[in-house]
């Protein structure tokens, strides 16, 4: 049964005899890259839980409120950035000129609003610490935090909205540590930048769907770039996963004047909201003029890294809906796994299991591993358990007389197949994180004041709080012991691990480990990472919302620590924290800061700060940093 009890000083349940068993063990751990691994110490890791505070965490905890304008790291730790927005990225990318920049030249340099970031060693196979590749999500840009506000404001055309689409995509770039210093490899053949003008390939049930046909695609093989790229992961195979998110910032045009079995579609993406003017002079991005684009976007893409000339592939298997984390572990019997959430208030939780196995022999053959397989939603009862229902075309409720003539159509309206089969709405999923030291997965739901209001969902076990404005995060547990849990069981246990906000204000109903510190606790948890000795790392999006910066938190997710969260990391004003992510002996922790200056009133021109550089000609830029100890051991 979840606890709802919402006391705040209530210790977080650490009953679990699965935990204590687990922290008695030894364990092998999963790197999360290319199935590398490393055995953990049982006696360091002993020796850590029996210092005074619980938490095996044994960084000191950033406790001093940083100036606005500057990031602030751990005591003992450095944060060094490795690439900012119109640094270089191709070998030809000119010196970055944010007003004057064109699509030519922004298409060469690392684009702005980055989100997820991924580590890939170098070389393939191995477990390199110092040496590999990031690819990184350019999510979104403002429009006037890019240009100057001329070029922002009257003189916005088609010049301007297409520096807008190159600041988008994704970025790979090959770095190398050199004394305690990440340094961008500056002629790699890895270095590459994907727009919205990359031609990705569709694959899976929906790829030829006559719904994803245009007048450039009739067959709808090929699609032209990929849009609002959040959260993501990566495959044991050593692949990419990036994921669309709100593409409904950027088609514009009267969606309610398509044809008539496609405006339930539109309507449940909440298209007719656009951010972007590009439908203004780029007739596929409106739908008066080319009505199927908005359907080609929306899902989750896979990227090879390892190869600048590999084409990448939409995923169309794994569903259309705003996708948010994609993360990706194995079944007992090697199936891939891939656990996926709907960024929207009330939406749901999705996972996906391959119909072919991993063969780490056989990368080519894994390499379509997502193309076919059964994609399921989560339905959470009150009772503690998770049933995965599938999303499979011709079972009731899935037929033609609910407007689903095939699995393309369940795929593409996922959103609405996932309705009929009663799904459980959440708070907002975000990222989603298996431990690769349990096998428990963590879900963080951001947010979502409209729960239990006229206006949104009611209040049920999995979102406990109404008008939740800071969100929580779910813990799922699939049958089996820590260590050796089944993912492709039909039916899992879930619990609430903790709902976020201040503990000291009995209204929030918060709830952390009784040890929490003032500086330790957050709201609106959004991207998820592990260490690789299993403890959570938590990136915040709205934790200015209580007067503090956005940052990094870590936790305990087992033992005398659980829930028990530490301040590592806050970012400067107006940005969120996200894309954290470990090499694989945990030295450095990568995570991208976003949308830096965003605040009331700031503005290219005249910006708040001008984080990172200082320099009084460049705007405030989103940029990925390294997070290291001082003397270079593991994190944590
Ligand atoms: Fe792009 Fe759900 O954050
Ligand atoms: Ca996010
Ligand atoms: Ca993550
Ligand atoms: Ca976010």
């Amino acid at each position: 049964m979840p606890d709802r009890a919402s006391s705040n000083t209530e210790p977080v349940d650490n009953s679990d005899q699965e935990a204590r068993r687990a922290a008695r063990r030894r364990f092998l751990l999963g790197t999360s890259l290319l199935g590398a691994s490393l055995t953990l110490d049982r006696r360091a890791f002993a020796a850590r839980l029996r210092r005074p505070t619980p938490s095996s965490l044994g960084f000191e905890e950033l406790t001093t409120a940083p100036s606005p304008h500057n990031h602030a790291v751990a005591p003992g730790h450095t944060a060094q950035v490795v690439i900012r927005w119109g640094d270089g990225v191709l070998e030809n990318a000119p010196a970055f000129e944010p007003a004057s920049a064109t699509y030519k030249t922004q298409a060469t340099q690392f684009g702005e609003g980055c989100d997820h970031v991924a580590y890939f060693p170098l070389p393939l196979g191995s477990a390199s610490s110092d040496h590999g590749l990031l690819a990184v999500n350019h999510e979104l840009c403002f429009r006037h935090m890019l240009l100057p506000p001329e070029r922002a404001g009257p003189k916005f055309g088609k010049a301007e909205a297409r520096v807008e689409m190159a600041a988008h995509g994704l970025s790979i770039i090959e770095v190398r540590l050199k004394d305690g210093n990440w340094n961008v490899v500056g002629d790699s053949a890895f270095a590459r930048r994907i727009t919205v003008e990359e031609p990705f390939r569709l694959t899976g049930p929906a790829a030829g769907s006559k719904r994803l046909a245009t007048a450039a695609d009739p067959k709808a093989q090929t699609v032209l770039g990929t849009l609002n790229n959040c959260g993501g992961g990566w495959t044991p195979w050593g692949t990419l996963l990036s994921c669309e998110e709100n593409i409904n910032m950027y088609f514009q045009g009267d969606f309610e004047a398509l044809p008539e079995s496609e405006v339930p579609n539109a309507r449940r993406f909440g298209m007719g909201t656009p951010r972007h003017r590009w439908g203004e002079s780029i007739d596929r991005f409106n739908a008066d003029r080319e009505p199927n684009e908005f359907n080609r976007f929306g899902w989750v893409v896979e990227i090879d890294p390892y190869s600048a000339s590999s084409q990448p592939r939409k995923l169309t298997a794994l569903g259309r809906f705003r996708h948010e984390g994609a993360t990706c572990t194995l079944t007992p019997d090697g199936r891939a796994v891939v656990y996926t959430a709907d960024d929207s208030k009330g939406e749901y939780l999705y996972r996906f299991i391959s119909h072919g196995r991993f063969d780490p022999e056989d990368r080519a053959a894994n390499l379509n591993l997502l193309d076919s397989g059964v994609l399921y939603t989560a339905r959470l009862e009150e009772d503690g358990q998770l049933h995965w229902l599938p999303l499979e075309h011709g079972t009731d409720p899935l037929t033609p007389e609910n407007g689903f003539a095939s699995q393309a159509d369940v795929l593409i309206e996922a959103r609405r197949a996932a309705d009929l089969l009663g799904a459980t709405p959440l708070d907002r999923p975000e990222d989603v994180e298996t431990s690769p030291v349990t096998g428990r997965i963590y879900a963080s739901l951001t947010k979502h004041s409209g729960r239990g209001t006229e206006l949104g969902h009611p209040v049920d076990a999995a979102n406990p709080r109404s008008e939740n404005r800071d969100g929580h995060v779910l813990e799922l547990l699939p049958p089996g012991e820590d260590g050796a849990r089944d993912h492709g069981a039909p039916t899992y246990r879930w619990e609430v691990f903790l709902l976020a906000g201040d503990p000291k204000q009995e209204s929030v109903g918060a709830r952390w480990h009784p040890k929490t510190s003032d500086a330790g606790w957050f709201s609106c948890p959004d991207n998820l990472a592990f260490d690789p000795l299993g403890r959570l790392w938590v990136a915040t999006d709205g934790n200015s919302r209580n007067q503090r910066m956005d940052g990094l938190f870590a936790c305990d997710t087992s033992g005398e620590g659980r829930a028990l969260s530490r301040a590592f990391f806050a970012g400067p004003a107006g940005s969120e924290l996200c894309g954290p992510c470990f090499t694989p002996d945990g030295t450095t922790l990568f995570a991208a800061v976003q949308h830096p200056g965003l605040v009331a009133g700031s503005s290219f021109a005249e910006p708040v700060h001008r984080w990172p550089d200082s320099d009084s000609d460049l705007p405030p830029r989103s940029s990925v940093v390294a997070l290291r100890r001082a003397d270079g051991k593991p994190i944590g």
